[in-house]
């Protein structure tokens, strides 16, 4: 009987799961193993709700964003019954082992999972985030940020004809990451992140001095999770030391749909590839990432628990860089 595996998609979805997916389903089959897409994360574990797939059930995603095999967050998956549940919807159905694809809410109920009921689990980094430790990118970050930096690119051609501050909120949940390098690649005049304490005196002061300089436009980029609150809130905030009209902007959801970049593509298959490889290996209760190019495995816990650093130096060279 051939070795059954299956895969699944959890939380928000991240352009680039479905190259995974692919990775996931074409290396599985050349390794002569059986492969059951899980829908909808782990409520179709609970559900029972799974397809076998083949080569033709991955065929032209590769370039789809989203999820083929649909995602959710699911509450009931974090109990002990709906865990008890789960492993035995598996062994009903022979899957010993399984590849979930996802952020930190998956690689936390992968966690449990293995631990409490023994569950042979790889996760991969799938969020736009990027707030994963254990990885330089997850798939999915670098297209939000090429989508993010595409509206950047649009108002500001509206904030410099007309002469107007822009603060334009960007997703990443708690972090910054996104935020970070939107502003550094839109050319922002300032960012603000949950990793480093936001000035409003500061932020106005920049903005009054580039006016007088002569500039034609401000943009700040507001990551969603700061504790100074949300774009609007921030704007408000500065306009009472400023006087500056302004307007805002919330990328929102555009940042997570959509044809994944060639970098997520690539960064997906590989871990793909690599996530069966780690099964083939019996390594579980690990993430695969990948690191200075090189794959690495890092336990459930670590990649949630520790604090992806994020690099101080591009925070302090935005603002030098935008003059
Ligand atoms: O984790 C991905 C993400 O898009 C975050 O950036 C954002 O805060 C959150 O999901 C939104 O979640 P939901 O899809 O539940 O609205």
């Amino acid at each position: 009987m051939k070795r059954r595996i299956g895969v699944l998609t959890s939380g928000g979805d991240a352009p680039g799961m479905n190259a995974a997916i692919r990775a996931i389903v074409r290396t599985a089959l050349y390794k002569n193993y059986e492969i059951f897409g899980i829908k909808h994360g782990y409520r179709g574990l609970l559900n029972d709700d799974m397809i076998q797939l083949d080569h033709y059930s991955v065929a032209n995603i590769i370039q789809r964003g989203g999820t083929i095999i649909g995602t959710a967050r699911c509450d009931e998956f974090e109990t002990d019954k709906g865990m008890r549940k789960a492993k035995r919807i598996m062994e009903k159905n022979r899957i010993d082992s399984i590849i979930v694809i996802g952020g930190d809410g998956t690689m936390r109920g992968a966690k449990e999972f293995s631990e409490r009921f023994e569950a042979k689990i790889v996760g991969l980094p799938g969020t736009i985030d990027n707030d994963l430790y254990g990885t330089d990118f997850t798939i999915g970050f670098d297209t939000a940020v090429n989508s993010a930096l595409e509206a950047v690119d649009r108002i500001r051609d509206t904030a410099s004809s007309l002469e107007r501050v822009f603060f334009i909120e960007v997703m990443g949940r708690y972090a910054g990451f996104i935020s970070l390098a939107v502003g550094l690649a839109g050319g922002a005049e300032d960012v603000i992140i949950p990793e480093t304490p936001t000035d409003i005196k500061e932020i106005a002061r920049t903005i009054k001095d580039n006016i007088k300089k002569g500039k034609r436009s401000n943009i700040i980029i507001v990551a969603e999770g700061d504790e100074a609150g949300n774009a609007l809130t921030v704007a408000r905030k500065v306009k009472r030391l400023t006087g500056e009209d302004f307007r805002v902007a919330v990328l929102g959801y555009i940042q997570r749909g959509g044809t994944p970049s060639a970098n997520d593509r690539i960064l997906a298959s590989r871990l793909g590839y690599a996530a069966v490889e780690a099964i083939e290996g019996e390594r579980y209760g690990v993430m695969v990432g990948e690191i200075n190019h090189e794959i690495v495995y890092t336990p459930f816990e670590q990649t949630y628990t520790i604090k992806k650093p994020i690099e101080d130096y591009l925070y302090k060279m935005i603002k030098i860089l935008s003059g």
